[in-house]
């Protein structure tokens, strides 16, 4: 059952070079708990009122950081809702398939990347927030 509690922060293996930079490392099934099959990024948020986002997925497992800036992961299972903010180039939050999800109030120039574990579908998107809810009720009310 989708749950935002499933949502978990993902935390890199950090080499903090001080004045030299910052590492983070991440290995699939020690950090990242699927197999990557994608990586997209966006960037170029030219103002903070920009939402992202706005749909569930069926299948699709995914680890969003943002590198620089900051944003705001708003997560929603249909019965519970909370907001996280994005702002750790170590910090992921992983997006377990059918919650809700919408990326906003983006700050100071934001480099967002995302670990996705299938290629892009189309069909694996539920992009209507009626339908998301619909199907998110249907879930809770069965026995
Ligand atoms: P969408 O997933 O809605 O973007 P976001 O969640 O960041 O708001 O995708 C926007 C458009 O880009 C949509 O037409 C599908 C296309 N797209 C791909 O072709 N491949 C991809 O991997 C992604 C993430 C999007």
């Amino acid at each position: 059952m989708p749950d935002i509690s499933n949502c978990k922060a993902i935390q890199l293996e950090v080499f903090d070079d001080k004045a030299d930079g910052l590492l983070s490392v991440g290995e699939q099934s020690k950090q990242i708990p699927f197999q990557i099959k994608r990586v997209y990024t966006i960037t170029r948020l030219q103002h903070s009122e920009a939402i992202r986002g706005q749909h569930a997925h069926k299948k699709l497992e995914q680890v969003v950081f943002c590198l620089r800036g900051s944003a705001e992961l708003w997560l929603d299972d249909g019965a519970k809702s909370t907001t996280i903010l994005l702002d750790r180039p170590d910090t992921g939050i992983y997006l377990a398939p059918g919650i809700w999800h919408e990326v906003r109030n983006f700050q100071n120039d934001p480099i967002l990347l995302v670990l996705a574990s299938a290629a892009y579908d189309e069909s694996d998107y539920v992009r209507n927030r009626e339908e998301f809810l619909r199907l998110a009720h249907a879930r809770n009310h069965s026995i």
